[in-house]
């Protein structure tokens, strides 16, 4: 499609009308059918009418609308094809310049993975032309993948990361563009020259990124500390100061990798940096960089202490379960984290993950957990590890008259019966990609849902006409997808079916704010 005749396309009023779906809740997926939602021109939907009557509208919706009933273009949801409207995927962390490495990773882990494989390559696009290239390409995959909002790394580049702002501006994909600050670890042909280099390029970037958008309705810029090690205690220091001062969103990497963590204790110790505590949490805490706008990418290895932290400033995860078993960094532990009352979202982490999909993050996210309820997350190692040291006591009575061999093995029933809440439902997964995306790029209550005064980020998804007969069905089939709904399917099942199978062929249109950003011919 044509992305620069679409923005100079004035938006008309629009009523959209079949089946919804969406998260009302982390658990309450909502289906509604027959049923129509009126988008204004501004992308806002202005009236939602459940079993509803199509043939109706022209009497008794537009004009309480004050429509003209040939002003307003009518799109609906095929049921012969399984079709479905959706609410647009949020991507809450992921690098455009690393595109090109997506699946480039070896047998690598995060350290080694930067110096081998992405400073090189972040480094090469501070060419333009390199850049407008994939850029343009990641904005056109992403959203090909229903991926309406995303938070993207740029690289320190203060050009190329305002070009970013521009194509996404153009294309319509809402965005956050952070340029990335690093002014240590890295090296030298790519670093900031000084902290105060980094943060004079940072405002440069923001006051441009303000300027093409200046009600940020579809792009904004984001405060971007690579991560701890990558920022001197100065620059932390002034950019906690400049989020204070500007409001402005903040993102960055915690607590993915052993070898990270280690080198985070070792360059900020507690008392030299004059926090608090010892850990992770507590050096971005010291520099003012955890507020209740901080999207922290993420959060493998967080402990307790940090958790009360971060849920005290308001500060959000971004799950990335592609890249967190990509580069072997671990299992998340999504659950204790919304036990805790962190909101979480999705990340595809590019290239640390291989994959563009937010869909894909999806169904990683359900697997991950279930690794996690089989006694794979780190903290769970832990304690297991704990647990056998103090085993060896067998044939023993304890003081409870039970052999020490029945006490283990009811202590392992039990372990295994709470972990077993650790695994995330279809509902839950997809309420991560979207309502929950909502909550960490800011725009809570405005995407992420179907809800009257919430605008109009959605894809249309379609399955493909139920499976009838083999003989006759041919290729034709195949390009429908790699669902197969054979017409018995119940309509959770069928999103079931989605979530597990289902990919970019599905992806059938996409709109961001009313406006039609992606058509799969
Ligand atoms: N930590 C610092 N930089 C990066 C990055 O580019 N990707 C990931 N996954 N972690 C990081
Ligand atoms: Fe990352």
């Amino acid at each position: 499609m044509g992305s620069q005749e679409q923005t100079t396309l004035a938006t008309q009023n629009q009523l959209f009308y079949g089946t919804f779906v969406y998260p009302k809740t982390l658990t309450d997926l909502k289906y509604l059918h027959n049923t129509a939602v009126a988008v204004d021109q501004n992308g806002t939907i202005v009236a939602i009418e459940r079993d509803y009557d199509l043939s109706q509208a022209a009497i008794t919706l537009f004009p309480c609308l004050g429509w003209a009933p040939d002003s307003v273009s009518i799109h609906s949801s095929l049921a012969s094809h399984n079709q479905f409207f959706f609410p647009g995927f949020i991507d809450t962390h992921l690098h455009a310049p690393q595109y090109p490495n997506v699946g480039i990773f070896g047998k690598s882990t995060l350290l080694d993975w930067l110096e081998t494989y992405t400073f090189p390559l972040e480094a090469s696009l501070s060419d333009p032309a390199k850049a407008r290239t994939v850029y343009n390409r990641v904005i056109r995959k992403t959203l090909s993948h229903g991926t309406t909002c995303a938070a993207y790394y740029a690289t320190k580049d203060v050009t190329t990361t305002n070009l970013l702002a521009d194509l996404c501006l153009r294309a319509g994909q809402r965005a956050l563009v952070g340029r990335v600050c690093m002014d240590q670890l890295s090296p030298k042909y790519y670093r900031d020259a000084s902290a105060a280099d980094s943060v004079a390029a940072t405002r440069e970037s923001i006051t441009y990124i303000q300027s093409i958008d200046p009600t940020g309705a579809i792009v904004r810029p984001v405060i971007t500390p690579r991560f701890a090690p990558s920022c001197s205690a100065p620059l932390m220091a002034e950019l906690g100061k400049l989020a204070a001062e500007t409001g402005l969103p903040v993102q960055t990497h915690i607590s993915e990798n052993e070898g990270e963590i280690a080198l985070v204790k070792e360059m900020f110790p507690a008392k030299k940096i004059g926090a608090k505590g010892d850990t992770y949490t507590h050096v971005y805490d010291t520099f003012g960089l955890l507020t209740d706008k901080t999207i922290l990418a993420h959060g493998v290895h967080l402990s307790e202490e940090e958790v009360q932290i971060i849920k005290a400033r308001g500060s959000k995860v971004s799950h990335c379960p592609c890249s967190n078993s990509a580069l072997t960094s671990g299992a998340a532990r999504v659950r204790w984290l919304l036990e805790r009352g962190i909101e979480v979202g999705l990340g595809t982490d590019m290239s640390g993950g291989y994959s563009p999909s937010v869909l894909e993050m999806a169904r990683q996210a359900a697997l991950v957990s279930r690794h996690v309820a089989m006694g794979c997350a780190p903290a769970e190692k832990e304690n297991k590890g704990e647990k056998e040291s103090k085993a060896g006591t067998e044939g023993k009575t304890n003081k409870d008259g039970n052999s020490e061999k029945e006490s283990k093995a009811n202590k392992a029933n039990k372990d295994g019966i709470d972990r077993e809440r650790a695994k995330l439902t279809v509902e839950e997964v997809l309420y991560l990609a979207t309502k929950g995306g909502a909550e960490l790029v800011g725009m809570k209550g405005k995407v992420g849902g179907f809800e009257v005064g919430m605008e109009w980020d959605a894809q249309l998804i379609g399955l493909g006409r139920d499976v009838v007969d083999e003989e006759y069905e041919g290729e034709e089939k195949e390009e429908e997808g790699n669902v197969d709904v054979f017409g018995w399917e119940s309509w959770p099942n069928k999103v079931a079916k989605w979530l597990f199978n289902g990919d970019d062929r599905n992806t059938r249109k996409v709109w961001v704010k009313g406006r039609l950003v992606h058509e799969r011919k």
